[in-house]
């Protein structure tokens, strides 16, 4: 697949990838706007964000933003109840895009069950109906979307709905910032622009059929873990996800052998990062050059964390829908997932 013939690319993109992700900065906009609920009370001790996949990734990188300045810790929950430390003095984000995720509503019939307070991010479904029922705050998201496609209505939610109850993450100014740096991005990144001038293109097609291997620093780790998910779900590729300095610990092991042939290192850089960091960015770099199938370098953009994370998400998306397009796969469907829900539905 030539990466800049862009009919070839719609051929395959049958259910038009390509422009939700050129609209995702306008989505981002959208869902900044979104009315967030007024919550009285006092400021939450502990925030717990319950979620699973795409819906979860929201969590993570609202968590990820605060984790240097926030004094109340995020903990994003993936799976059924909620952690025995969700008591009354915490708040539940119960976050699910289509609202029909069970684990998700597990964790809201335990909230309501302890009386923990409780808010629904969501476009509809269980969630959606139970919000209504019991009168619960909620975000009201439009629907239409895969869930992983619909991050932009994840997390400004999520941060509107964090300040309302005390616990602002990112400044008016950060949020902004993020906002110009993805419109930025949407033409670099679109299929129109072509493959010399377009790094997402450019990494795809050097992992090529190689599996990738992730990795990321204290901030943009989380954004890695967002990329394996992105691999697997848009291009159906199997990935690693890694964090600096932690896989310098194990990971780094398996990089020196025949196998590392087969596998390509994505490194996700900031500017800001620590001269302890960079150093272990520059070392992985030499150690598993000689041996790797390859090593891509990307750095994150702007100078806020919450720019510099989407910027990165945004390229993930963006190179997932290119090594989608060079596997001739269709990125929307997820069908064995799909299957996954309906069985446990049937039983
Ligand atoms: O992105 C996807 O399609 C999945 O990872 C979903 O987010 C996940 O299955 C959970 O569904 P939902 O986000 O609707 O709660």
């Amino acid at each position: 697949m030539n990466l800049d013939d862009v009919p070839a690319l719609a051929r395959v993109d049958q259910h038009d990838t390509a422009r939700i992700l050129t609209e995702f900065p306008e989505q981002c906009r959208r869902g900044h706007a979104l009315p967030a609920p007024v919550l009285g009370g006092a400021r939450p001790r502990l925030i717990v964000v319950a979620g699973m996949g795409g819906s979860a990734s929201g969590g993570d990188m609202v968590a990820a933003c605060g984790a240097e300045t926030l004094d109340v810790p995020i903990l994003v929950h993936r799976g059924y109840g909620l952690p025995a430390a969700a008591v009354r003095d915490a708040l539940v984000v119960a976050t699910s895009y289509s609202g029909d995720t069970v684990e998700v509503l597990s964790a809201a019939d335990v909230a309501l069950a302890r009386r923990v307070p409780l808010v629904a991010i969501t476009a509809g479904g269980a969630l959606g109906a139970l919000a209504d029922a019991r009168g619960l705050p909620r975000v009201a998201l439009p629907s239409g979307l895969m869930p992983r496609m619909a991050l932009g209505y994840l997390v400004f939610p999520l941060l509107a709905v964090l300040a309302g109850c005390g616990a602002r993450v990112t400044s008016a100014g950060e949020v902004d910032e993020a906002l110009e740096v993805l419109a930025a991005q949407a033409d670099e990144l679109a299929p129109a622009r072509a493959l010399e001038k377009n790094a997402a293109k450019r990494i795809a097609l050097n992992i090529g059929d190689r599996l990738p291997a992730v990795y990321g620093g204290p901030l943009t780790a989380t954004a890695a873990y967002r990329w394996k998910t992105d691999f697997e779900e848009n291009a159906k590729v199997l990935a690693v996800a890694g964090a600096v300095p932690e896989m310098n610990h194990n990971e780094i092991e398996v990089w020196r052998g025949p196998a590392a042939a087969n596998r390509h290192i994505v490194l996700l850089r900031e500017e800001g990062e620590s001269a302890q960091i960079a150093r272990r960015f520059e070392l992985i770099r030499d150690l598993a050059t000689p041996a790797a199938g390859g090593v891509s370098e990307t750095w994150a953009r702007g100078t806020g964390r919450l720019a510099r994370i989407l910027s990165l998400a945004y390229m993930s998306l963006w190179v997932s829908f290119y090594l989608a397009m060079l596997h001739g796969i269709d990125p929307w469907p997820v069908p064995t997932l799909e299957e996954v829900k309906r069985r446990l539905a049937s039983r």
